[in-house]
């Protein structure tokens, strides 16, 4: 009787360990890992251990949004505090409200469509709030964008591969691991051997920023970004690969206006790649360097202004439109992404006509682990997330 009852015992038992096993293993398929603690990073040494802080390791997180747009700067104010980090907006401006007088123009030609010049504004005017304070650093993020919970983690990976690409060589103080860096030299080849992630060289740790002492801009959120091409004369060559960053979602949901996608033609699934700007399209999220403010607000409020902002990072970036080109990093796929909220597609944007449409299902380009759409996940204290592009062999 007594043995019976032991083995019943032992039998439930197993079952109810099958089925915790069952069940977690499951959960972890659509969610393979636990969100590492913000804390993680803390504990990493030197500036690195700065990404874990209040500001991504950035001095500050600007906003550029409409006060009117009270919807939009609740969503990121949300989306900020589950994410532990601080934001400030800086005001946006509605185009026709900018007098003609208020426009650089030093050739003769018609005056840019309201909308591009509201959205220039918005973008000086947070480009000039760096500069007045003095910011060592800013990420300047439009008020539509969204994340992936594993943000930290990301910017972490990116800020090593930045520094292996931008930082000289330990023992050294002029050769670098991209030997087309800063610029390549006359004649020199058109490509060079990618950097591994898992095996990046050792590179002088920086004193400004996590993410190096030599850049001016940090293209982070875009919609569309090249590989530098062999024949670009100035920027440097390199690129870190970061294969099977689990946070990359696979190829078949990356899209990249600008071609060719050599990061879904020429790499496996998975594939993170860092490399330096080319043909850079929306200006959804970037950081900018004191230095890099101070030149922004030379080049881009000083100069002619017959083109769209994110055309005007491009010229910044890779020189044109009567622009020095200028020291810019940028990532495939980026980080930061459009979030289309549910609703009429005509609140998508102040600016531009999305037509009288209706999307029913909110959804995030190219984030598996959205902020937004795990909102009330996180508000819950879970710790299983949603992910919105999984991957095809968990179905
Ligand atoms: C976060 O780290 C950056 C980079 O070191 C630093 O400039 C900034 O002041 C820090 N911010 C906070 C709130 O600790
Ligand atoms: C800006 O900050 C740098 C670095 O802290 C400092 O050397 C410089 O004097 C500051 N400039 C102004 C105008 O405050």
């Amino acid at each position: 009787m007594l043995a019976k009852q032991s083995s019943i015992r032992v039998a439930l038992a197993l079952v109810a360990l099958i089925t915790i096993l069952v069940w977690y293993s499951s959960g972890s398929l659509s969610s393979p890992h636990r969100v590492s603690s913000f804390a993680d990073y803390g504990r990493k040494s030197g500036l690195l251990g700065d990404i874990g802080n209040a500001t991504w390791g950035f001095e500050d997180i600007l906003v550029v949004s409409l006060p009117t747009r009270t919807d939009r700067r609740d969503g990121m104010q949300l989306q900020a505090a589950l994410s532990e980090v601080r934001i400030k907006f800086v005001d946006a401006i509605i185009g026709k409200t900018i007098p003609d007088n208020a426009i650089p123009k030093t050739t003769q030609h018609d005056r840019m469509g309201d909308a591009s010049i509201g959205s220039w504004r918005a973008h000086m005017n947070a480009i000039h709030e760096v500069v007045a304070r003095n910011l060592s650093s800013a990420l300047i993020l439009e008020d539509d964008v969204d994340w992936d919970i594993r943000i930290r983690q990301q910017l972490h990976d990116f800020a090593l591969s930045a520094q292996a690409l931008t930082q000289p060589l330990t023992g050294s103080s002029h050769t670098y691991a991209d030997p087309t860096y800063p610029h390549p030299a006359e004649g020199a080849p058109g490509a060079v051997p990618d950097l591994m992630f898992g095996s990046l060289p050792q590179t002088i740790p920086p004193k400004m920023s996590p993410y190096g002492d030599d850049w001016d801009l940090l293209w982070l959120g875009h919609c569309g970004m090249r590989f530098v091409s062999p024949e670009n004369p100035v920027a440097p060559k390199a690129r870190v690969i970061h294969l099977n960053d689990e946070t990359c979602p696979e190829k078949r949901y990356l899209w990249s206006i600008t071609g060719p996608f050599k990061l879904v033609d020429d790499y496996p699934q998975h594939t993170r790649a860092v490399h330096h700007s080319e043909e850079g399209v929306c200006s959804l999220g970037y950081a900018i360097s004191q230095r890099g403010a101070r030149k922004l607000l030379y080049e881009l409020g000083t100069k002619d202004l017959r083109d769209g902002f994110d055309i005007l990072l491009r010229f910044f970036c890779n020189g044109g439109g009567g622009r020095k080109p200028h020291m810019c990093l940028s990532l495939s796929p980026g980080l930061f992404h459009h979030h289309r909220a549910a609703g009429p597609l005509a609140a998508q944007s102040d600016i531009g006509d999305h037509g009288d449409g209706f999307r029913d299902q909110a959804l995030t380009d190219m984030v598996r682990w959205s902020v937004r759409l795990n909102a009330e996940t996180l508000l819950d204290g879970g710790t299983v997330f949603h992910d919105q592009y999984p991957n095809s062999d968990d179905a």
